[in-house]
């Protein structure tokens, strides 16, 4: 029997959306630029265990929003030993010192700054030319020398004195593999410095096609300032970001961002060198600080959502849904759950959770990718807001 001309159409149509979509001839696809791009699967737990964690009161709100314009994109805050600053890391390459009175240069992470890592019409604009200025995240002063440590996602772990200025290279890569997006670090007593290499394959610029990739290539690393080595403490990991260690140094505990977890990394006594898991977060992690009295506040990105969940569980679905024509940023949209969504948790030394602070709809804290105790104050930076929040 002949098909009636309306269901020839529509057959025609869905034949031709199936050829575009399997074709992407516009190249409109996110992983068009990346022919080796794979999807890999995220262990989670259940939706049903998920940890309920809610502010009521939606507390973040009455944060005071300090510098508003000065600061583009602040991720990791920092004082120095004599308690001056705070100091940040911004956009466009510099990191930056409040001297009390104004926001001054205080170092750089590329030897190479030119123009092009000036005046960008806005955040999202000094992606393009991250590689060239560099991008300082984690920043810690070593409290015995006053030497500022810089975690860049670009230059790897360098350093540079209290006066500022060009900092030097420690280590750029591990066993022979560059890194290729270093993160976060703390440091011990010894001067021994850990930290984060978020991926061997995928740089921050494109930390979308990390995400979305799930690819296990990130590592935990120790550099050792006597021997000048960096050893690979812990490979396999989906998206480590933010480090920090136990006050009385016995572990570290890292984010594990794709698989939304805090490990700890045992470094003394029996369990030396082993992983566990210290707490399930609610949300895509970013860094962790340890206070004064050993507790510890994770940052919170934004929360888990359903479609990210579903996209966890099913690799080849989520690999199929990226190669349709959809721009990046709807993906990640959807991954997020369509808003912005301030959130930060702070544990016991013993994995507790103690306190939870958000702001739901992102009214005046956006997105946070750090906290920073000092002096029962909390600075609160971020990756996507042009001030620091204080509450
Ligand atoms: C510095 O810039 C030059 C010229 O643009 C380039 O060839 C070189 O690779 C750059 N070096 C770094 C470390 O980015
Ligand atoms: C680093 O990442 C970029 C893409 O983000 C990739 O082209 C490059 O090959 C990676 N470097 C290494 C050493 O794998």
């Amino acid at each position: 029997m002949p098909m009636a001309p309306s269901a020839v159409v529509l057959a025609g149509l869905v034949i031709a959306a199936a050829v575009y979509c399997g074709l992407d001839p516009l190249g409109h696809s996110p992983m068009v630029k990346f022919p080796g791009f794979e999807t890999y699967p995220v262990e989670l737990l259940p939706w049903s265990e998920f940890p309920a964690v809610r502010d009521p009161e939606d507390r973040l709100r009455g944060a005071e929003v300090r510098f508003l314009n000065q600061v583009q994109g602040p991720e990791s805050i920092a004082f120095d030993p004599r308690g001056r600053g705070p100091y940040t890391g911004v956009a466009d390459g510099r990191v930056l010192f409040w001297n009390g009175e104004s926001w001054v240069d205080f170092a750089y992470t590329s030897p190479n700054r030119s123009e092009i890592c000036n005046l960008n019409p806005s955040l999202f604009s000094y992606l393009k030319n991250e590689h060239i200025c560099g991008r300082p995240l984690g920043l810690r002063f070593d409290k015995r020398t006053g030497d500022l440590y810089i975690a860049d996602a670009y230059f790897g772990l360098l350093k540079v004195g209290p006066q500022g200025g060009l900092a030097a290279p420690l280590t750029t890569g591990a066993e022979g593999v560059p890194f290729n997006f270093t993160n976060d670090l703390d440091i011990d007593e010894e001067g021994n410095v850990y930290f984060t290499d978020s991926s061997t394959n995928y740089q921050r610029r494109n930390f979308m096609q990390l995400i979305f990739s799930g690819e296990p290539s990130g590592r935990l690393l120790k550099y050792n300032p006597v021997t000048k080595e960096t050893i690979v403490l812990h490979r396999g990991l989906q998206f480590p970001n933010g480090v920090t260690l136990s006050k009385d140094g016995s572990f570290l505990l890292f984010c594990e961002g794709s698989r939304l977890r805090l490990n700890r990394y045992w470094l003394k006594g029996e369990k030396a060198g082993t992983l566990d898991v210290f707490a399930y977060l609610p949300g895509f992690p970013d860094n962790v600080r340890t206070n004064e009295k050993g507790e510890f506040w994770v940052a919170i990105h934004c929360r888990h959502s359903t479609y990210a969940h579903l996209m966890a569980d099913h690799s080849k679905l989520r690999k199929f849904f990226l190669k349709l024509p959809i721009p990046v940023k709807y993906h990640y949209f959807m991954l997020v759950g369509g808003r912005l969504h301030a959130l930060i948790i702070k544990y016991g030394p013993n994995g507790d959770l103690l306190e939870t602070l958000e702001d739901k709809e992102g009214k005046v804290v956006k997105a946070v990718s750090e906290v920073e105790e000092k002096d029962g104050k909390l600075w609160i930076g971020s990756v996507l807001m042009s001030f620091i929040a204080v509450y």
